[in-house]
């Protein structure tokens, strides 16, 4: 079934307009807020309009583990390993959304569905909740679920991608997983817009962090990559599992390119053949400068866009993918 796709608004001040998806009786608005829909509260409702507590230690604590799966052409890309991902998260962090696996998938599916979108970024999250009134204890606290589905985001415009972006290393290290386990994915990310706010002012487009050693880890929603002889190496230890970064790894096998996660130093990635990003909001990024130094010429590597290429003819052959029923 076709529904409406919602519009962006006409920005602040301008008449509210509501776009009525007809079939799901939701309206999404569009005056200059995000145009989408959420489940919140047990609830459909257009984004906007999705509330959570001031007392909710999601917001209080930062105490929240999340997922975001994307839809591209009308279909979840890898949507089983992103819920995977999630309640493996939710285990870790002793958190427990209410919902089981069917649930949880029917609640994304209906957010999509109700939406209308084809290309959509689909976040899940379970927040602690509130505890109990005076209370500071977290085994009282009922955690709360919610997801919501929004046009398809990108952390690094495709436009800008096609040149290769300015990646800055920062020296502010990546909380440690002694402290936070990176694994299971989560709210923590004072030092990730530290790094933001850092590679601002340095001129770059986004940011990567170090280890306590001074390795490379990851950035603020993605995963970073080291091409040197034709091989591709990726950090582990302190990162999120990226579903992405699995898919790399899936297109590199097909490629019959060598692909290991290991240790990457800071000074092998500047001096590095090619360099790229991975995450869910904006596939393959390639990287043509870290800090001061020039990259593959300054346009994106060979073995960059390769993957690049074929991680996007695959998404739209339907590769790994979940249509909706809309
Ligand atoms: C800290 C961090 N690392 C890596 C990633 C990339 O993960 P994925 O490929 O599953 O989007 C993300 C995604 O948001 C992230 O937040």
């Amino acid at each position: 079934m076709e529904t409406n796709r919602p519009h962006i608004g006409q920005g602040n001040g301008a008449p509210r307009q509501e776009f009525s998806v007809a079939e799901a009786g939701v309206s999404v608005a569009t005056n200059g807020e995000e145009s989408g829909v959420a489940f919140c509260d047990g609830r459909y409702v257009p984004v906007a309009e999705a509330r959570i507590s001031v007392l909710d230690w999601g917001f209080a604590r930062n105490d929240t583990t999340y997922d975001v799966v994307h839809v591209w052409k009308g279909s979840f890309f890898r949507l089983e390993d992103h819920l995977d991902r999630f309640e493996r998260s939710c285990g870790l962090m002793r958190l427990d959304p209410g919902l089981e696996r069917e649930a949880l998938r029917e609640v994304l599916m209906e957010c999509v569905r109700r939406s209308g979108l084809r290309d959509a970024y689909v976040k899940l999250a379970c927040t602690r909740g509130q505890p109990a009134p005076g209370s500071r204890d977290p085994r009282t606290c009922r955690n709360t679920f919610f997801a919501f589905a929004i046009p398809f985001v990108w952390i690094i415009p495709p436009e800008r991608q096609e040149r290769g972006i300015h990646l800055i290393l920062s020296s502010i290290p990546r909380i440690p997983p002694a402290s936070v386990d990176p694994t299971a994915k989560n709210f923590h990310w004072g030092d990730l817009n530290r790094g933001l706010f850092e590679a601002q002012e340095r001129g770059g487009d986004t940011v990567a962090l170090s280890d306590l050693d001074g390795n490379v880890s990851e950035g603020p929603g993605f995963n970073v990559f080291r091409v040197q002889g034709g091989r591709v190496t990726t950090p582990e230890g302190t990162v999120l599992g990226g579903i992405t970064r699995r898919t790399v790894e899936e297109l590199c096998a097909e490629l019959g390119v060598g692909f290991e996660y290991g240790t990457v130093s800071a000074d092998s990635l500047r001096e590095a053949d090619e360099a790229f990003l991975s995450s869910t909001a904006g596939g393959v990024i390639p990287v043509t400068r870290i800090d001061d130094r020039i990259l593959s010429n300054g346009a994106p590597g060979p073995l960059t866009t390769r993957v690049r290429d074929l991680y996007w003819r695959k998404h739209d052959e339907g590769w790994h993918g979940t249509p909706v029923d809309y």
